[in-house]
């Protein structure tokens, strides 16, 4: 399949330790949280600020929690993740889809569904991330907010050389140049909340950009 690389990447940037295909390391549901509880409330408090009660939400790369705030009512949710046990058991989606989006980028979705999507402590797995961005542009209302956040913590074998090569910054950074160069992408804001004093808890990153 070809792919969209970013500027300055070389090929290998997007290889893993564990090339096997995803299907087999997901097939285990994990109902565990990735990151702790104070990176997660960060997570939420940028939904809270990001996402409009009352809109349709994607949940990309999904599983058993979307960390959406409790107080607020959503349209509908929709999670895309790759174990179907974790999303079944997701008490905030209201339908949800098994794909890998290293096999199938294109989402099966229409044009302008959604008014808004997250993408949670995952991004450093998509081998494809320019044609995955590209798409859920395409699936997006125009302004409609992406809100992308990461950790320091990743299932190693699966997270791509170029996110093992990086720093935070450069996480933030090349996040920024996947939106980039999937075009369409505007007010793209990189951002450090992690939880204060640093070192207690994980850190939180996000990266939000408009459709
Ligand atoms: C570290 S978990 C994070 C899950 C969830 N977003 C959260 O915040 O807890 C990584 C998630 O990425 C999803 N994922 C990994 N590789 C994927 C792929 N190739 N296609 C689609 N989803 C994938 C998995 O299903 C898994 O739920």
């Amino acid at each position: 399949m070809s792919q969209s690389l970013p500027p300055d990447l070389p090929p290998g940037a997007f290889r893993r330790l564990d090339e096997t295909p995803d299907a087999e390391f997901y097939r285990q549901p994990r109902f565990v949280t990735h990151i702790d509880d104070r990176a997660i409330a960060a997570v939420t408090q940028l939904y809270r600020e990001y996402f409009p009660a009352q809109s349709a939400l994607l949940d990309l790369m999904s599983s058993w929690v979307s960390h959406l705030p409790p107080e607020v009512a959503y349209r509908r949710v929709v999670g895309l993740g790759m174990n179907e046990q974790e999303l079944r058991a997701n008490p905030r989606l209201s339908r949800y889809v098994v794909q890998d989006l290293n096999q199938q980028h294109a989402l099966p979705f229409q044009d302008a569904e959604f008014n808004g999507a997250a993408i949670c402590v995952s991004i450093d797995y998509l081998t494809q991330p320019v044609e995955v961005l590209r798409e859920l542009r395409r699936v997006l209302e125009p302004g409609a907010p992406v809100v992308v956040t990461f950790s320091n913590r990743c299932f190693p074998s699966k997270a791509i050389a170029a996110w093992h090569a990086l720093d935070s910054r450069g996480h933030l950074a090349l996040v920024r140049t996947y939106l980039e160069a999937a075009g369409g992408w505007h007010s793209i804001e990189l951002l450090d909340r992690s939880p204060q004093p640093p070192g207690r808890s994980d850190p939180l990153y996000a990266v939000v950009a408009r459709a």
